[in-house]
């Protein structure tokens, strides 16, 4: 839609920012705790809350500790986590065989996350680095990264998950027919309800440094992941990806990173009005949280700011290391 106005001084924009309250009554987009996602690292162990130095202010917890955030995220209004383990290395093999282990760390946080805060939606994610000695997303052989073969790979890691009782499954494997491999092994077995959440729109980032990190797998990645993830330079592709994966039986897509990446928040909403959400990726908190330890930003303004650009961009909501912190600002505690 085009805005109209008419001339100066018929129109003078500066009188609904005069006050507080005008501009709170001409304010277009909102955010709230209910816009957001908050991914969690998961690690093993007992009260175990261990930093990560490139994201300062995030946590890799043990399982009772990634219950108490559950609690604490429910009591804020935030209607989703999204876990991520850091598996031990002895787990990482080149079969990845740890990703549908009903007993990996994922499955044991689902489990024990549902018996205490049922009602919190769990999100997973699906790719296989954080099993893979070699921290790709899919089986490597030579120096190829298989596709077909890792589908099936994603689809019992899937299905495990499924069974532990998440609500929401999120692939961020970005190998072909991955959506649709699910979706039909989902009905097969009876999961008829349990959503996709496809991080269609996946970028070849240099933004995931920082979780490569938290989830242990920086170190051990060999090459890059420019042979499954979109190109940055390319939007067409990237809206591809997403008619794609919506064809295959998505629920809810994805745009990752985020805040480089608005163009095509933007794009997905207005071309499939699918619920379309961002991830504000590790890479993109580093440098606001960074900067602002250093006093460079203000460090709450930037953070509301930032994830306030996502909903203008037509996101539903936002997957965001910020959101236990905001979503206590947002509720006046802090
Ligand atoms: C795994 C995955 C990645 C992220 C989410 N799931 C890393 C990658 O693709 O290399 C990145 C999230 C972040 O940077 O915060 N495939």
């Amino acid at each position: 839609m085009r805005p109209t106005t008419a001339a100066f001084p018929a129109a003078r924009l500066r009188r609904l920012r005069r006050t507080r309250a005008l501009r709170d009554l001409a304010q277009e987009n909102h955010l709230s705790a209910a816009d957001l996602i908050w991914p969690i690292f998961v690690r093993e162990g007992v009260d175990v809350a261990e930093p990560i130095a490139s994201m300062p202010g995030v946590n890799r917890l043990s399982i009772d500790r990634v219950v108490r955030a559950a609690q604490e995220a429910a009591d804020l209004g935030i209607p989703a986590i999204c876990l991520f383990p850091y598996t031990d290395a002895a787990l990482r093999t080149e079969d990845c065989a740890e990703a549908w282990n009903p007993e990996n760390l994922t499955n044991r946080a689902i489990r024990a996350i549902k018996a205490e805060v049922p009602d919190l939606a769990i999100m997973t994610d699906i790719a296989l680095d954080p099993y893979n000695i070699n921290g790709h997303d899919g089986l490597v052989v030579g120096e190829t990264i298989l596709n077909d073969e890792t589908v099936e790979c994603l689809v019992k890691m899937g299905l495990a998950q499924a069974e532990a009782g998440a609500d929401i499954l999120g692939p961020s494997d970005m190998m072909d027919g991955r959506i649709g491999a699910l979706r039909t092994a989902l009905e097969a077995a009876g999961h008829r309800d349990i959503a996709i959440l496809s991080y269609a729109a996946k970028f070849a980032s240099a933004f995931y440094g920082p979780f490569r990190d938290a989830v242990g797998a920086s170190g051990r990645l060999v090459g890059d992941k420019a042979t499954y993830q979109v190109n940055p330079a390319n939007r067409l592709e990237a809206l591809r990806c997403v008619a794609r994966d919506v064809d295959e039986g998505a629920d809810m897509v994805m745009v990752k990173p985020g805040m480089p990446y608005l163009d095509i928040c933007r794009a997905v909403k207005d071309d499939f009005g699918l619920p379309t959400y961002a991830y504000q990726v590790s890479g993109e908190y580093a440098m606001l949280a960074g900067a602002a330890e250093r006093g460079w930003l203000d460090g709450d303004k930037v953070m509301l700011e930032s994830l306030m650009a996502f909903r203008r961009a037509g996101c539903d909501g936002v997957l965001t290391y910020f959101a236990p912190r905001v979503a206590r600002m947002l509720a006046g505690r802090d």
